[in-house]
């Protein structure tokens, strides 16, 4: 195996050493599809599937790197706000994505997860993704996590909400709140924070995508559209983040 990863990365432009300080989480903001079609004068929902094509790629790159989580920011609860179609069409895409891939992604020991307000997302979505995380339940290779229906402060209400509960019946006191008490009731429980951010499309914001577990990640932007974004690019955020020091808050 190390072999081959070596043999590989001599052939790419951006080699990652094998000690280098891969990242254990990344977390993309894949942005750009629309402009990217405006471009080629193509309809905004040819931007979203071919950025599609770009999750498979960045999916395989990502596991044979060595990720351990890859989170994706498919769908906020913000992008219900656009045009009907576009809506429809985006909701296809998971079943889409996993009726092609999921025998490869089961193949790769890749286990499928989702983050987000699942139960308002339409049934045929809310099947492919169930059937998706049924199916890869116990591979132990990365964590392929879907944001979908995702926005941060949503999750912190729903998070405050359950805490709240919690104090109503007598389970919890407030005087035991602690940071992990919040990170328990948020929908990355479990997961470690993502040591790296990689947005795309020139935008340099978040955008509502997880503004608690984003606080100590390094970020790294471009201004590639999703659907161009290359394992290449992929390589160089990567490396760039080995030669980031991190130091939390210390010396
Ligand atoms: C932002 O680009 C992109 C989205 C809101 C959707 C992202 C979805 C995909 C990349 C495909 C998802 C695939 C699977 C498997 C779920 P934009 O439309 O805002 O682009 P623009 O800013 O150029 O208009």
């Amino acid at each position: 195996m190390l072999d081959k990863l070596f043999f590989r990365k001599k052939s790419q432009e951006h080699k990652i050493d094998l000690d280098d300080n891969i990242p254990s989480h990344v977390a993309i903001i894949m942005d750009g599809n629309g402009r990217w079609a405006k471009k080629r004068a193509l309809p905004r929902i040819a931007g979203h599937h071919e950025g599609m094509k770009t999750v498979r790629k960045i999916v395989k790159e990502s596991n044979f790197i060595g990720i351990k989580v890859l989170t994706l920011y498919a769908f906020s609860t913000e992008n219900w706000k656009r045009p009907r179609e576009e809506v429809d069409f985006l909701m296809k895409l998971p079943g889409e994505f996993l009726s092609t891939f999921l025998p490869d992604l089961i193949k790769e020991n890749v286990q499928v997860r989702i983050m987000g307000k699942k139960e308002l997302l339409p049934l045929h979505t809310i099947k492919a993704v169930d059937q998706a995380i049924e199916q890869t339940k116990n591979n132990s290779g990365m964590i392929l996590n879907f944001a979908l229906n995702y926005g941060s402060r949503d999750e912190m209400t729903s998070a405050v909400k359950s805490i709240a509960a919690e104090i109503k019946n007598g389970t919890l006191d407030p005087s035991q709140i602690k940071e992990s008490t919040i990170e328990e009731h948020l929908m990355t429980h479990g997961l470690k924070d993502p040591d790296l951010l990689i947005r795309t499309s020139g935008e340099v914001r978040l955008s509502n995508f997880m503004l608690w577990q984003l606080a100590y990640s390094e970020f790294w932007f471009t201004d590639v559209y999703w659907p161009d974004f290359s394992e290449n690019h992929l390589r160089e955020a990567v490396s760039q983040f080995a030669q980031r020091g991190r130091r939390y808050g210390g010396v």
